[in-house]
């Protein structure tokens, strides 16, 4: 399967792409983590990408695609991926549909989690994300690690992102709503948006999107 997981900063895109990609068996792309990585290597694009997102605005799109575009024609992409957090933008989205168009495929599904704004800030204010995998995702009060300050998974020190500031944050969502919205517009007209509500246990949540992708798949039987 080919998808696309869209939503909010605080969504729940980071949490439920893990589980959604290991039960699909199909690699998790997050361009948010691929820049995170860039960052603490120090690279040239991690320092480019560290000052638009430190800011709550989008890296510019020349190298978010190019990154992209680069990471999904890995050999374990070959037969599907979860892209989250890419497309950003219309001309995200449509650089996407040009690439999958040169390689004769298509998307199958656009997942998009739904969350009210209040809970989003609770969300975001409580992150705590592993320094040596920013995938591994935990949250003071409503999934904390083991043993405080320590990730469950590698034993990394989980600390808070820079851009989950109060003030980056609420630049991050008015991002949301003027850029990335539209994408969702734009994948409806090709009928691929499917809605769940992204409030209530993290499990069912993971079973609520599962649920609705097959529906969605058996529809297009
Ligand atoms: P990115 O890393 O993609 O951040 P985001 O989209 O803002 O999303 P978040 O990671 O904040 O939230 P999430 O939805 O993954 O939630 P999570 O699962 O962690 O992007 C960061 C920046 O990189 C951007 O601002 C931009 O600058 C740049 N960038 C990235 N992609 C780009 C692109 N394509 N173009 C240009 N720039 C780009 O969950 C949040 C918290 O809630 C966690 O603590 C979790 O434990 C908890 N939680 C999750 N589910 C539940 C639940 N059901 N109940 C209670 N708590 C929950």
């Amino acid at each position: 399967m080919r998808i696309v997981l869209v939503g909010p900063p605080g969504a729940g895109k980071g949490t439920q792409a893990v589980r959604l990609a290991e039960t699909l068996h199909i690699p998790h792309i997050s361009t948010g983590d691929l820049f995170r990585a860039n960052i603490s290597q120090q690279t040239e694009l991690g320092k480019l990408a560290k000052s638009y997102m430190d800011a709550g605005n989008l890296v510019p799109d020349e190298v978010t695609i190019a990154m992209a575009k680069d990471r999904m024609e890995q050999p374990d992409a070959e037969n599907g991926f979860l892209l989250d957090g890419f497309p950003r933008n219309v001309s995200q989205a449509e650089a996407l549909d040009e690439l999958l168009e040169t390689e004769g495929i298509k998307l199958d599904a656009v997942l998009d989690l739904e969350v009210p704004e209040d809970e989003v800030v609770k969300r975001i204010a409580g992150r705590r994300i592993c320094r040596k995998d920013s995938s591994h995702v935990f949250h003071v009060t409503y999934s904390p690690p083991k043993k405080e300050g320590v990730c469950d998974v590698c034993g990394g020190e989980l600390y808070q992102r820079d851009d989950d500031s109060e003030d980056t944050v609420r630049k991050r969502l008015e991002v949301y709503h003027t850029q990335t919205e539209p994408i969702i517009d734009y994948y409806k007209a090709q009928g691929l948006v499917v809605t769940i509500s992204s409030l209530g246990p993290v499990d069912e949540i993971t079973r609520r999107a599962l649920e609705a992708l097959k529906r969605d798949e058996d529809t297009e039987k």
